[in-house]
C-alpha cells in the first residue's frame, strides 16, 4: 500500500476513534514518525497509566501491550502484529517459575516488565531497565531476591546494588550478540568515542561501557554528553530518534557476532510491526489484546507497586 495513504488514513481513523498511537524506540522509523508518544518500556508504561484515549495502538511486542491492558482494562488495546513476541518473555515459563518460587518461598521476586501476565502476577515487583535499579533497593537489604527473567540485567543488578539475586537463565537475543572483539577493534580506531550500552547486554560488553542505561538513558546521555563521537550498544531501531535529538553527533552502531554486512542488530519481534499492519490493526480494531480479569488483578499488583515508586 502506498505510504502517503496509509499515513493519511491511519491520522484519519486515529482522530475517529479516539486512539492513541504509543511506540518503542525500537519501532521501524515510519512508525516512531506517526506515533503519539515514542519511549522506552518505563516511559510508555507511564503513558499507557495516563492517557484518555478510548483505544491504544501499541507499536512495540506483546508483553508491552498487555501491560498497557493490565493497567487499562475498559480501554481497548491494539497490537499489529500478535506474533511480535521477545525471547525474554517467551523464555520465563510460569510452571518452571512457579517451581523456582517454591524452592524459595521467602524471597522476593522482582520481574523485568519484558515477561507474560502469568509471570507478573506470580511477581512482587515489575521493573523496567531504567528503574530496577531503584526497585531493588527499595527492598530491604537483608531480604533475599529471586530477579527474572535476564540474567544479563540480574548480572548487572548484583554488581549495581552489591546484593545476591537469584537470577532466572533468560536473556535477549539482541543484545546477547554483540561481539566483543568487534566492539574493541571499532574503539581502537575512534579512541575519543564513548561507549553507551543497554544493560541487556553481556557483562563483557557492559564492562567497556562508559554509560550503561535504557534506550531513554541512552539518548539522553549522548544528547547532553560533551564527546562528539558514540558506539552504541543496542538495538539499531534508537538510531532513528538519535539522528533527531542528536544530529551533530557521530553515532556508530556496535556490530553483532553474526552481522558482517550491515553493522547493527535488529530486533525481529520489534521489527514484525509495519506501517500496513499499523494501519489495519487501527482499521479493524484487531489484534486486540483480551486478558483474564483474575489473572488482570493479580498481574497489575507488581506494576502499581512499581509504577508508584517510579
Ligand atoms: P527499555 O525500553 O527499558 O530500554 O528496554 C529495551 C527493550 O529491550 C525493550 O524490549
Ligand atoms: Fe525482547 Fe530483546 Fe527484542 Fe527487546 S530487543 S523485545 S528484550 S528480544
Amino acid at each position: 500500500m502506498d505510504k502517503l495513504f496509509l499515513i493519511s488514513e491511519i491520522n484519519r481513523l486515529k482522530q475517529e476513534k479516539n486512539a492513541i498511537i504509543l511506540a518503542h524506540y525500537y519501532q521501524e522509523k515510519d512508525i516512531q514518525d506517526i506515533a503519539d508518544f515514542v519511549g522506552d518500556s518505563l516511559e510508555l508504561s507511564k503513558k499507557a497509566a495516563t492517557t484518555n484515549a478510548d483505544t491504544i495502538v501499541f507499536a512495540g511486542v506483546y508483553f508491552m501491550a498487555e501491560t498497557a491492558k493490565i493497567i487499562n482494562p475498559n480501554k481497548k488495546v491494539l497490537l499489529p502484529d500478535l506474533n511480535a513476541g521477545c525471547s525474554l518473555a517467551d523464555g520465563c515459563d510460569p510452571v518452571n517459575f512457579k517451581k523456582l518460587k517454591e524452592l524459595f518461598p521467602k524471597h522476593v521476586v522482582v520481574t523485568y516488565i519484558n515477561s507474560s501476565a502469568e509471570i507478573k502476577a506470580l511477581s512482587d515487583w515489575v521493573c523496567t531497565s531504567s528503574n530496577a535499579k531503584k526497585i531493588i533497593e527499595a527492598i530491604p537489604q537483608d531480604q533475599e531476591i529471586i530477579f527474572a527473567p535476564d540474567k544479563n540485567l540480574g548480572t548487572y543488578l548484583k554488581k549495581e546494588t552489591n546484593r545476591d539475586l537469584l537470577l532466572w537463565d533468560g536473556s535477549c537475543i539482541v543484545h546477547e550478540a554483540f561481539s566483543l572483539d568487534k566492539l574493541i577493534e571499532i574503539y581502537n580506531t575512534n579512541p575519543t568515542a564513548k561507549i553507551v550500552a543497554h544493560p541487556e547486554s553481556e557483562r563483557h560488553i557492559l564492562e567497556t561501557a562508559h554509560y550503561i542505561g535504557s534506550t531513554s538513558g541512552m539518548l539522553n546521555f549522548i544528547k547532553n554528553d560533551s564527546a562528539t563521537t558514540f558506539i552504541v550498544a543496542t538495538e539499531a531501531g534508537i538510531l532513528h530518534q538519535l539522528a533527531k535529538d542528536a544530529p551533530t553527533k557521530t553515532i556508530i552502531p556496535a556490530p553483532s557476532h553474526e552481522d558482517n554486512t550491515c553493522a547493527c542488530s535488529e530486533c525481529a519481534f520489534m521489527k514484525i510491526n509495519t506501517l500496513e499492519k499499523l494501519y489495519l490493526c487501527l482499521k479493524n480494531e484487531s489484534p486486540e489484546i483480551n486478558i483474564n480479569e483474575e489473572l488482570r488483578l493479580e498481574a497489575i499488583k507488581p506494576i502499581n507497586r512499581m509504577l508508584n515508586l517510579s
